[in-house]
């Protein structure tokens, strides 16, 4: 034994870490017990306990193998024979990573049971666990049930439902093969300009155990019951994500960090954070994501306090944590080997390092050697993962069991989308409802034979699913198979007969229509492309042209009938200016492939019962207030009303109050982000506060960028809202001083990319010969509605100038 025993100098990690497990499966030198015959009898025996089993598996590992388990590649990174040769105990697939072969459910099942068969062919034969972010069904796949986001679910509030719901998911992701999800989210957002609110189940931290241990009941299985299905092989293992604190960044910045008072920490954490934690394990959840987020500075994911002695000690969590994406990379380290210790050290067990995982592996081995990472924190982890892989009988079932096959059957099934719309019924909520002569609107409705509906969002797959289907950022267009919302106002209307006349633009509506239905919103979006300012949380500007354009027509037509406005959007946006305008309106979230369930509920038998779990602003620059000033707010924590106009739950009055004030443009305006459509879609040094994207160099005054060093980024960066999503042509106007240059673009998330990564592109440019003539250097480019950050880099050899002056978008 060459290891060093470590000093204690994680003293707070280490008093957890030393769990079951110390001093078993003492670290094995690779050359030696690599070649030595490996003795299955008993951990293969399904028979034995499984803390007899780990502990004769672990005794006979390498060094190697164990840092292998600890580790999780993106498939799409690994080549044939990697998971082999490496001894890699997790894969995953990030948000839009098919297989090669194609985004058919047999397509994954292939490529994960060829990967499964890698890891069957290594030395010990540790299963592999494969991660998928089933986050609202199997929604990467083509063709299977896509459900509500987590903000809809909320508002159904339904634990029944939720363990359905679970059960569906479970069955359709392990139809591929895949056995660990990572669902549910559990965080309580705070301030909806964060990109992932819809993510979350409801801002009162209450809300959230209850739908969480439903969902994973009916996903995991029954965990406490004595007939236990627990983790048979058509379930799923869950990951309760992100640990923790997210929903409260300031202002509500994706990754970004919750401010607070230590103590004030602390007591939020007690009394609120940790419920949903605390109700996911009590129901069995074996894994736990750590969040990017930080607190007061420090990353979770370098959080020994959050991860080990909370999580793993005072809430008794026995299960792993995982990293998420790339996420050691942001803790703090001057090497990535140091930031590789530090995540470890602080309690994370398995590393999601999709791309850097070779050496990640190697990192690990050589922290161990030099006692970085102590012995006893590498077999916790170990010990951690590999009690899941028993508890979830990986080492039992075998690969492309009967019951998955068998599943396969059933992806996509009329069984299944029942479920997913029966979710979509109970999760609108009714917003406004005005009186229509001796009734209410939402009742005349169902007696009226001609409606014009408009919108394009009423006709689009991809709008009503929004993120995290087949890509990560989502897309509108027919992405997959679905009912789109007006074949099902289409459908619900065949007993009735009423006719429905569909204008995307809302420029003609039919002179018979008795009421106008228009379906608005937010296009797809996922993570920190969703972030928002208090000017750019809003619908969709292509669908507020709709609205205008339908009140215009309808004016000038003298037509005086009913609009319903249909809400397709990920959070409460600022929608002031239509709210008296609209006669009702309907808050369906993303409901996903099934969206006959709004006709049904609209048109048909169904009432209306869904319930806001996010308290709704007048306007986004009053977030930060809408907890504390009644007036602010427009919609109520709790607001939801039946058909009737009755309010379902009794929360004091669902009347509208007074319109506040409308803030001055750009108030509070997060600070950096410049919206296209306030600077006519050309954005320019000068748009910006921050000296970073003034530079001034030479004889010319406000350049927005010089850049002098051939093959280095430029220091600076452009942060742009793009509110449309759509094809562009981008100008960089460049000035150059040489020939040869050329200049490579980066922009960010959230452009469409087949491996929804961050983009890089060369583009070579002309020279202008003088450093003040700028040319048009163009680059092709689909964009996706959200926030961008353009960085440039001048790749000239020799070293020569260049000079960025501003960016045109020109919308094709
Ligand atoms: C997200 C996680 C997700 C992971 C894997 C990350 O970017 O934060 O929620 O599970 O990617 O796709």
């Amino acid at each position: 034994m060459k290891m060093k025993k470590v000093a204690l100098a994680f003293t707070m990690t280490f008093a957890i870490s030393l769990s079951t497990f110390a001093g078993c499966g003492q670290v094995k030198k690779a050359d030696s017990e690599a070649t030595k015959e490996v003795d299955k009898s008993v951990y293969m025996d399904p028979t034995q306990d499984i803390d007899t089993r780990i502990k004769a598996l672990m005794d006979q590992m390498t060094l190697e193998e164990k840092a292998g388990q600890m580790v999780q590649p993106e498939q799409a990174a690994l080549e044939p024979g990697d998971v082999k040769k490496y001894g890699i105990g997790a894969v995953l697939s990030g948000g839009g990573s098919a297989p090669k072969g194609g985004n058919e459910i047999i397509n994954w099942a292939e490529r994960v049971n060829e990967l499964k068969q890698e890891a069957a062919e290594t030395r010990l034969g540790i299963p592999l666990i494969y991660g998928v972010d089933s986050v609202h069904g199997n929604s990467n796949v083509f063709g299977t049930t896509v459900f509500p986001h987590n903000i809809a679910m909320g508002a159904a509030a339904d634990p029944e439902l939720m363990k359905e719901y679970g059960r569906v998911v479970a069955e359709e992701t392990r139809a591929t093969g895949i056995q660990w999800i990572y669902a549910p989210t559990l965080a309580n957002p705070q301030n909806e300009l964060w990109g992932r609110s819809y993510e979350g189940f409801s801002e009162n931290a209450d809300d959230i155990g209850p739908l969480a241990a439903a969902f994973i009941e009916g996903a995991q299985g029954d965990y406490k019951g004595s007939n236990s299905d627990y983790l048979s092989d058509d379930r799923v293992v869950c990951c309760a994500k992100h640990f923790i604190g997210e929903g409260y960044t300031e202002g509500g910045r994706n990754q970004g960090d919750v401010v607070m008072d230590e103590k004030e920490f602390d007591e939020k954490l007690h009394s609120s954070l940790i419920k949903p934690y605390k109700a996911a394990v009590e129901a069995g959840v074996p894994t736990v994501m750590a969040s990017y987020n930080s607190v007061n500075g420090l990353k979770c994911h370098e959080n020994g306090y959050l991860l080990t002695d909370v999580l793993k000690g005072e809430l008794g969590f026995e299960g792993y944590v995982s990293g998420d994406y790339n996420g050691a990379q942001q803790v703090s380290g001057n090497s990535y080997r140091q930031q590789v210790a530090n995540t470890i050290n602080a309690g994370v067990d398995l590393l999601m390092e999709p791309n850097s995982w070779k050496e990640n592996i190697s990192d690990i081995v050589k922290c161990v050697e030099d006692g970085t990472i102590s012995e006893e924190r590498l077999d916790d982890a170990v010990s951690r993962i590999l009690r899941v892989k028993f508890q979830a009988g990986l080492f039992d079932y075998g690969i492309d069991t009967d019951t998955e096959k068998a599943l396969r059957e059933k992806v996509g099934c009329e069984e299944n989308r029942e479920v997913a719309a029966k979710a979509v019924r109970e999760s609108l909520v009714l917003l406004k409802n005005d009186s229509y002569k001796e009734e209410t609107v939402m009742e005349a409705l169902d007696d009226f034979t001609s409606i014009a509906v408009v919108g394009s969002k009423a006709n689009d797959i991809g709008a009503q699913c929004g993120g995290w289907t087949i890509s990560w950022q989502g897309q509108t267009g027919n992405i997959t198979d679905g009912t789109s919302i007006i074949a099902g106002f289409a459908k619900e209307s065949a007993d009735t007969g009423a006719k429905f006349y569909y204008s995307t633009s809302g420029a003609d509506i039919d002179p018979s229509a008795q009421a106008v239905v228009a379906v608005v919103g937010e296009s797809p979006y996922a993570e920190t492309a969703g972030d928002r300012s208090d000017t750019t949380l809003t619908i969709d500007n292509g669908d507020k042209s709709v609205l205008d354009k339908t009140f215009e027509t309808l004016e000038n037509s003298g037509m005086d009938i009913p609009v319903i406005i249909v809400l397709l959007t990920g959070r409460p946006v600022t929608i002031a200016d239509y709210v008296d305008r609209a006669d009702a309106i309907v808050e369906a979230w993303y409901p996903g492939t099934e969206g006959q369930g709004v006709g049904q509920v609209m048109f048909g038998d169904y009432d209306f019962n869904g319930t806001l779990t996010y308290t709704w602003p007048w306007y986004a620059s009053d977030i930060e207030e809408k907890f504390t000033d009644e007036s602010k707010v427009l919609f109520k924590y709790g607001t939801g009303l039946k058909r009737d106009g009755s309010s379902i739950k009794s929360i004091g009055t669902t009347a509208i109050g007074p319109k506040p004030d409308k803030p001055k443009a750009n108030e509070g305006a997060m600070s950096g982000y410049v919206d296209l459509s306030s600077c006519n879609y050309t954005v320019e040094g000068e748009n910006y506060t921050a000296d970073s994207y003034l530079i001034t160099t030479g004889n010319a005054n406000n350049i927005s960028y010089a850049q002098n060093f051939g093959g280095q980024w430029a220091n600076g960066k452009w942060d742009v809202f793009v509110p449309e999503e759509g094809e562009y042509t981008l100008h960089f106007m460049v000035a150059a001083a040489e020939d040869t240059n050329t200049v490579e673009i980066y922009y960010n998330t959230p452009t469409i990319t087949d491996d929804g990564n961050a983009n890089r592109t060369l583009v070579p440019i002309k020279a202008t010969k003088s450093m003040d003539d700028y040319g048009d250097v163009t680059l092709d480019v689909r964009l996706n509605a959200g926030n961008y950050e353009f960085k440039l880099m001048n790749n000239t050899e020799d070293g020569a100038d260049i000079r960025l002056d501003s960016i045109i978008f020109e919308q094709k």
